[in-house]
């Protein structure tokens, strides 16, 4: 992608600098949170496809945050399935929880830590990466999420990036959205660079007119 500008905000931030300023933000966030997720609801809905879930099979919601995909998820691979998720952020996370409370769902675990010291007790058939954009960016993160997968499980992810060319004006603001979300913001012109490498048949989609992105492929 070209246009946007050369330097978009702190780039390589440590991990735990930027882990400790997401928990910050979504402190302030969580209450509100799901209330602002009506425009992405779609994306949320195509990415859940593209892993084409098959009853009986384990899925990972990474960076789950209040839970809005579990049902979604849980749909997908049905009561003999499981949908593992987990956060950071303990008001994220209990949001979560209260809804896997709410609804009863027994197959349902879910986990408070950050996805670098991420362990499950079992390998799951698929992961699904809902606007968490950190997370992709960190390096050891992906690594530890991946680990959770067996070798050919579905990857599918979802989330914002820079504009094309002919709507590269727009990007500055495109990052400040980011900004109000993430703890390392910028680093949107190929947000999916520290994971698509290591995937198999890797497609991407744009959405969004090309503020977002849906991509797919296999854990290797
Ligand atoms: C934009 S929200 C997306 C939440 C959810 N995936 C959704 O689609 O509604 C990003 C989530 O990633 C979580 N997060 C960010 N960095 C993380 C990390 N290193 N480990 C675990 N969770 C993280 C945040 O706490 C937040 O809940």
């Amino acid at each position: 992608m070209s246009g946007a500008p050369a330097r978009q905000g702190p780039a390589t931030l440590p991990d735990a600098e930027v882990r400790a300023r997401s928990v910050l933000k979504y402190r302030k966030r969580a209450a509100g949170y799901d209330a602002t997720c009506g425009p992405t609801w779609p994306i949320r809905e195509r990415t859940v496809a593209a892993l084409r879930l098959q009853p009986g099979q384990r899925v990972l919601d990474v960076g789950c945050g209040t839970g809005l995909s579990l049902a979604l998820l849980r749909d997908a691979v049905g009561e003999s399935g499981l949908v593992f998720g987990f956060d950071q952020s303990p008001e994220m996370y209990a949001s979560a929880c209260a809804r896997v409370t709410a609804a009863g769902w027994s197959n349902v675990l879910l986990y408070e830590t950050p996805a670098q010291a991420l362990r499950l007790p079992e390998s799951v058939d698929a992961l699904f990466f809902h606007y968490t954009h950190d997370i992709l960016r960190s390096a050891s993160a992906v690594s530890a999420v991946l680990a959770c997968a067996r070798p050919g499980a579905a990857v599918a992810v979802a989330s914002i990036k820079y504009f094309p060319w002919w709507l590269a004006p727009l990007n500055p603001w495109v990052y400040l959205k980011n900004r109000g979300y993430n703890g390392a913001p910028g680093e949107l012109r190929a947000p999916w660079d520290r994971i698509a490498p290591r995937l198999l048949d890797w497609h991407l989609t744009p959405v969004q007119f090309g503020m977002g992105y849906i991509g797919v492929g296999r854990v290797a």
